[in-house]
């Protein structure tokens, strides 16, 4: 047995969109402090966020600029790091449009193609454009590793006119599924890919439900449909990617992973 730097991520190349969001600065502040180069993206200028997450080095952080809308721009982040790096060892594919609620009947179809195509549409995009990155990356001593941020909210039936976000990340369950089951056939196999592909299942997290939770009602809220009682912290999620991309997660591949302090199990969840 061999337990030396099981969950060592030291030297390598990780993107993650939407880096400086509220969840994605726990992911990349995680991989930063392991040591990894970590790549961050989104619609917006990030030098400044990335020049605060690299604080938490040894690793170092990075801001590129795309919006995952535009194919353009996804090809241009490929693009990108094979020219810097030419490899890519881990993708998280974190960046997500919430809200767009409306009453199912009166939900505008640009909406819902808005949601789908940043929460669906990119993450499958951007994954294939890495694809040869992440195989030039992964070797059967260190996996690759694509990791898809889904939502509780794909596992469950969402809350009232949550219409096209709870879709959106079940279909990117989905995906994660159907890429390690078929593009995973081949991993660990001799000429095969050495890819790992998980999701991990966030419950309630500053970022997105930032609004809510500045309100002791929203606090209260959470308190009660968690079993642990809190809102995430950001570092809960960096942890679990950590993990996956690590050699302690080598063996996890096709896993959806609920980071949600026990929402999916608490009793107000299934009453
Ligand atoms: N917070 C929660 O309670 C919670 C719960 C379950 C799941 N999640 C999931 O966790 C992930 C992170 O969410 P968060 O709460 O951290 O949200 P957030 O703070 O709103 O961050 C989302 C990020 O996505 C980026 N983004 C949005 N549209 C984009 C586009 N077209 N192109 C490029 N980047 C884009 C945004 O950056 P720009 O505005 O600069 O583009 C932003 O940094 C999402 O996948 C979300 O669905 C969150």
């Amino acid at each position: 047995m061999d337990f030396e730097n099981l969950f060592d991520v030291s030297g390598k190349v990780v993107l993650v969109t939407g880096g400086a969001g509220g969840i994605g600065r726990g992911i990349v502040g995680a991989f930063v402090a392991g040591g990894a180069r970590v790549y961050i993206a989104s619609r917006r200028n990030l030098s400044q966020a990335a020049g605060e997450l690299a604080e938490y080095g040894p690793g170092e952080c990075i801001a590129l600029q795309a919006d995952l809308a535009a194919d353009a721009d996804i090809a241009g982040l490929a693009n990108a790091l094979e020219e810097r790096e030419g490899r890519l060892d881990v993708l998280v594919n974190n960046a997500a449009l919430g809200g767009f609620l409306h009453h199912f009947e009166n939900f505008p179809m640009e909406d819902y193609d808005t949601m789908v195509g940043v929460n669906l549409r990119a993450p499958f995009a951007l994954t294939k454009e890495c694809l040869p990155l992440l195989t030039k990356a992964g070797t059967p001593e260190a996996h690759a590793s694509v990791i898809n941020i889904v939502s509780v909210d794909g596992i469950r039936i969402a809350g009232d006119n949550d219409w096209a976000y709870g879709l959106s990340k079940a279909g990117l369950i989905h995906l994660t599924r159907q890429l390690a089951g078929r593009e995973g056939a081949k991993h660990g196999r001799e000429g095969g890919r050495h890819i790992t592909y998980n999701a991990i299942a966030p419950g309630p997290f500053p970022g997105m439900l930032d609004e809510f939770l500045e309100t002791e009602e929203g606090r209260a809220a959470v308190g009660a449909v968690t079993v642990s009682g809190r809102v995430g912290k950001p570092e809960d999620i960096g942890a679990a990617c950590v993990y996956l991309a690590s050699r302690a997660g080598s063996y996890v591949t096709g896993a959806v992973i609920p980071v949600d302090g026990g929402l999916l199990v608490g009793t107000k969840a299934n009453s």
